[in-house]
């Protein structure tokens, strides 16, 4: 009897809390609408006033003061110029981090609107355009009005939100550290220690009202590889006398063309190997000594990964030796797989239905484009998805991609993507609150 009157109550207590869940998700939702002017106002002073990666200072600056009039509590000067807001419920739970890149990318914005780019920059030593060409400034307005409306809400959340407002996720400049990995290095995910991440990119390429998904790998790891040849010198007349080291390479370059098409399970998972640079010689009759070649590899699974290194490895050093040259190779991680993890995916994709509708909410493609979000992912479960900011009735063909002069974002989604950042908050706050 009592075991039957204790699961009532926890029964009836579920039932509370639902609905206490539900009127916020209606507070939450009119709040978003009536914040869309201000935010749809603060994405176009970004988009004016783009800054590079690294370079985000006024950025951070405008960030920082909103964060601030709002009581959050701010931290400023994290990886460079990364802002952190940290909004503590008025009710014990789990911690939760929202996400939003700030840079922007040497592109010249070739687009005719009002608050078209005029801004010019420095990039490793070259003057150059800066545009919002990624869509990074929506990012940034989206995440500052999400955490209007969840500091509107305070008393009534169920954990701590963290708001990481981040630089350089396009790279930091050469030479210099930056973005999602040198923010999990000074220690973003502690103090408080997070529990869960979401983030979300704007899609040129989606439609307005629109969200896309996948679980698992969603978007590649990029990893760099730089290969040198070593062979010998003669005269192009007498090759007899060499080793030629382009020969070598170009059998090598044939060589690593099999290890996505022979060794990699692609019904399970793609992958990419291309050779983007090779460089050699100075004149038609010098076969030269050496030969340096680059590449990009991209992966969506961590076990093809390092299966790619080692063929790459394998393929590269064999070859090399049979043709009596000698073969360096370094390989260097520049981005880790944006990995959803499936079990959280499974969970908070209701979540994205309730808030966009089902019928706008897409089982994506999985992209091979890499996203520094992955840092986070390497460390703690996360959801990374997409929101549509393509005009209704266009045609995916018609439309620039992301880094072009000519990228464009149609506004009518900001309003869906706050909805879903505060819901997806909420309903994991209340999935994992304390007991
Ligand atoms: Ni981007």
């Amino acid at each position: 009897m009592k075991k039957i009157i204790f699961f009532a109550g926890l029964f009836a207590c579920s039932i509370v809390a639902s609905a206490q869940n539900t009127a916020l998700k209606v507070k939450v939702a009119q709040k978003a609408i009536s914040l869309e002017s201000k935010v749809i106002s603060w994405r176009r002073d970004f988009h004016q006033n783009p800054e590079l990666s690294n370079r985000e200072f006024k950025t951070a600056e405008k960030i920082a003061t909103h964060l601030r009039s709002l009581g959050i509590e701010v931290q400023t000067g994290v990886a460079k110029t990364g802002v952190v807001g940290i909004l503590k419920g008025g009710k014990p739970g789990p911690v939760v981090a929202l996400r939003a890149d700030m840079d922007a990318l040497p592109v010249k914005e070739r687009v005719n609107i009002p608050f078209a780019s005029k801004a010019m920059g420095e990039y490793n030593g070259q003057e150059v355009g800066v545009m919002h060409a990624c869509g990074h400034d929506s990012h940034v307005a989206m995440l500052m009005g999400t955490a209007e409306i969840l500091a509107a809400i305070k008393s009534d959340l169920k954990g701590t939100v963290k708001f990481i407002f981040q630089p350089a996720e396009e790279g930091a400049p050469e030479g210099e550290e930056g973005g999602a990995a040198l923010m999990v290095k000074e220690g973003v995910l502690e103090n408080p220690k997070v529990d869960v991440i979401f983030g979300l990119h704007i899609s040129a390429q989606t439609e307005v009202g629109k969200i896309t998904y996948r679980p698992k790998g969603a978007m590649a790891s990029s990893d760099w590889f730089i290969i040198k040849i070593k062979g010998k010198q003669s005269h192009g007349a007498s090759p007899w006398q060499s080793v030629d080291p382009i020969v070598t390479a170009s059998q090598i370059i044939l060589g690593l063309q099999t290890i996505v098409s022979r060794n990699v399970d692609l019904t399970e998972s793609a992958a990419v190997v291309s050779v983007g640079k090779v460089t050699a010689g100075v004149r038609s009759n010098i076969i030269p000594e050496e030969l340096e070649m680059a590449g990009t590899i991209r992966t969506l699974d961590k076990k093809v990964q390092e299966m790619i290194h080692k063929r790459v490895t394998e393929i590269t050093t064999n070859i090399a030796e049979s043709a009596g040259a000698t073969a360096e190779i370094k390989i260097t991680k520049q981005t880790l797989i944006t990995y959803n993890d499936p079990t959280l995916t499974e969970k908070m994709v209701p979540t994205l239905e309730a808030a966009a509708g089902k019928e706008n909410v897409i089982l994506t493609a999985a992209a091979t484009g890499a996203e520094d979000f992955s840092y986070y992912q390497d460390k703690i479960p996360g959801l990374f998805f997409f929101l549509g900011g393509m005009p209704k009735g266009k045609n995916t063909a018609d439309t620039a991609s992301h880094h072009t002069p000519d990228f464009y974002i149609d506004e009518g989604g900001f309003v869906l993507g706050m909805k879903a950042m505060c819901n997806l908050t909420l309903d994991y706050m209340n999935m994992n609150a304390s007991k």
